[in-house]
């Protein structure tokens, strides 16, 4: 099944968790990707890939002593990113985006130089997205990056309480157009 099909028919099976219904754009994940310095960051974490839209463009330019670190909690797109991504650089996580700690810790690394974020926020009760934007603010260090899109401005107070610097940029080229945070701890 293409990615697009894959995207639709887990949307309508679980709309708040999958949010979106079809893939992230090319011009979106340029513009996610835009402030890393691949030659200097190692650990990336993503968190909800989907069908791997930015997790092929990661690993296009990740280090190659770096490493990616991929949270999905969805059982069809863990299943086709299985398949997809076996570059030993890539560990695939089908846990929840609350655990970035705990598997960093098992993976032997306690920081991640980027987390890059797909999840719904605005979906999500206020609880969930509360821990994973502290879990996430955890692991970082003062050089690091958090990269977030979002298609409305819904979790703006929550992102710009936990993060330093916050930068917001919009791309009309997406459907939904969406909202890019670029945050620094
Ligand atoms: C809007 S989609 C983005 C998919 C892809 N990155 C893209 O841009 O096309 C959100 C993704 O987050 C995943 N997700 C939702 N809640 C999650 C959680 N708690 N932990 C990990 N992944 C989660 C969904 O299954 C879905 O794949």
């Amino acid at each position: 099944m293409s990615g697009k099909k894959s995207f639709l028919r887990n949307f309508w099976k679980e709309k708040k968790m999958v949010g979106a219904m079809s893939p992230s754009s090319p011009f979106l994940a340029k513009k996610m990707l835009k402030s890393i310095d691949f030659s200097a960051v190692r650990v990336i974490v993503e968190l909800g890939p989907g069908t791997g839209v930015f997790t092929r463009r990661i690993l296009e330019q990740l280090h190659p002593e770096g490493v990616l670190l991929v949270f999905e909690l969805n059982d069809n797109f863990m299943e086709l990113l299985q398949k997809e991504f076996t570059d030993p650089r890539v560990h695939l996580i089908h846990d929840s985006a609350e655990k970035i700690g705990e598997y960093l810790t098992k993976c032997g690394y306690s920081k991640a130089d980027v987390v890059l974020s797909s999840l719904p926020l605005a979906n999500f009760p206020v609880e969930l997205k509360n821990r994973i934007l502290q879990e996430s603010h955890n692991v970082m260090t003062d050089n690091s990056l958090y990269v977030q899109f979002q298609y409305s401005l819904n979790a703006k107070k929550s992102i710009k309480g936990m993060f330093r610097e916050v930068a917001i940029t919009f791309t009309p080229a997406n459907f939904p157009p969406a909202f890019v945070y670029t945050c620094k701890k």
